[in-house]
């Protein structure tokens, strides 16, 4: 049995109280249903900013009714302490996945990033602190590597910040590590790579290149490559960050607390070779694609060019396994994706 197995069969008979913030989003719903479909308590906060009241309402619809009778939403903003200490009364675990992604959004607007990703980082550190919570599981970032040329990328040597959005994301790092030596708080940080998966939003300026790619593609419109197609990812299907939140809050080994890990597969994969991948699984359903073809525009400013994790301390660790490789997370995301855009 995998540690993650053992976990499971623990919380299926012991419900603990958890806190998600940006429940609402891609990452924070998939976390809600994972956490409910094991008998979870669960308080969910969320401004929806960039989530939405669909995605829950897609949650509701996958468990039981007595099971969502578990859940308990407060619309309210990670900038306001008042609304985090509220969310924060009596749990357990806080799953804090509440920011605003994009580097280019936090290009073109750095205060409203700042505002979310730091001074709403430290409200829920502060809240969490008094609450006496067990422990602080949060969204770190791949972003974090900057401009350091090395790959695999080892969680212990990092390069320049690229954009403001990583620069918040390592400031995360910084609060957590101090309110671990100043107030004993217990925290881990998840240093996620590219992450995909149902519910990621495929719309907007600022979507992520999967879903935006499988919307394009389902409905025949123009796909954008940034570059020569050769920049690369380690793009991780969002069970695996569900696999890595849930080792993270109940591992009981000391060494495994107040770190970062890295949560990826240590593969690489192009941009062309993802456009490959994407087109041959949907060329059977979607025939209009034996035409299609991408459209190559100018590289993207703070894209680093090559990302790769090295995923052996979260392994070692924490019992990291990943069940999913990119192959069968695009299958089950496209699956999603043609039931929702189609
Ligand atoms: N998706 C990825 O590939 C990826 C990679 C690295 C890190 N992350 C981090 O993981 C976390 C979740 O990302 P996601 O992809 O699910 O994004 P998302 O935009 O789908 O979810 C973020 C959620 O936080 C909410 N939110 C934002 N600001 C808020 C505020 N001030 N108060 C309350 N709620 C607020 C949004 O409404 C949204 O529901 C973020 O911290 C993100 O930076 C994601």
């Amino acid at each position: 049995m995998t540690r993650y197995q053992a976990i499971q069969q623990t919380l299926r008979i012991k419900p603990f109280r958890w806190l998600i913030t940006g429940v609402a989003g891609f990452i924070g719903s998939n976390l809600l249903e994972a956490l409910l479909k094991l008998n979870q308590d669960v308080v969910g906060l969320d401004n929806f900013s960039t989530g939405y009241q669909h995605n829950l309402d897609q949650v509701k619809a996958a468990v039981d009714p007595a099971v969502w009778a578990n859940f308990t939403f407060h619309q309210g903003d990670i900038r306001s302490l008042k609304d985090c200490q509220k969310a924060c009364e009596n749990i357990d675990f806080v799953l804090h996945h509440a920011a605003l992604g994009s580097v280019p959004r936090s290009i073109e607007d750095p205060i409203q990033t700042n505002e979310s990703n730091i001074s709403g980082f430290i409200n829920m550190l502060v809240a969490s602190r008094d609450a006496n919570i067990k422990r602080f599981v949060y969204a770190a970032s791949s972003s974090t590597y900057g401009d350091h040329p090395d790959l695999p990328k080892i969680e212990s040597i990092i390069g320049r910040p690229l954009s403001p959005y990583a620069v918040t994301k390592y400031v995360n790092e910084l609060y957590a590590d101090v309110f671990a030596r100043c107030y004993g708080i217990q925290s881990i940080g998840l240093r996620y790579f590219n992450i995909f998966g149902p519910r990621q939003d495929p719309n907007g300026a600022y979507a992520a290149v999967i879903p935006q790619w499988i919307a394009a593609l389902i409905q025949n419109k123009m796909l954008r490559i940034n570059g020569d197609g050769e920049t690369s990812r380690d793009f991780c299907f969002v069970e695996n960050v569900i696999q890595a939140n849930l080792l993270s809050a109940l591992t009981e080994e000391p060494p495994a607390v107040n770190q970062v890990y890295n949560i990826a597969l240590n593969e690489r994969t192009s941009l062309n070779q993802l456009y490959s991948m994407m087109r041959k699984l949907l060329i059977n359903k979607f025939p209009h694609l034996q035409n299609h073809q991408p459209t190559y525009v100018d590289f993207r400013q703070g894209d680093v060019r090559h990302s790769q994790a090295d995923i052996s301390k979260a392994i070692n660790l924490l019992g990291y396994a990943p069940t999913h490789r990119i192959g069968k997370g695009l299958e089950e995301a496209m699956n999603w994706y043609i039931e929702n855009l189609s």
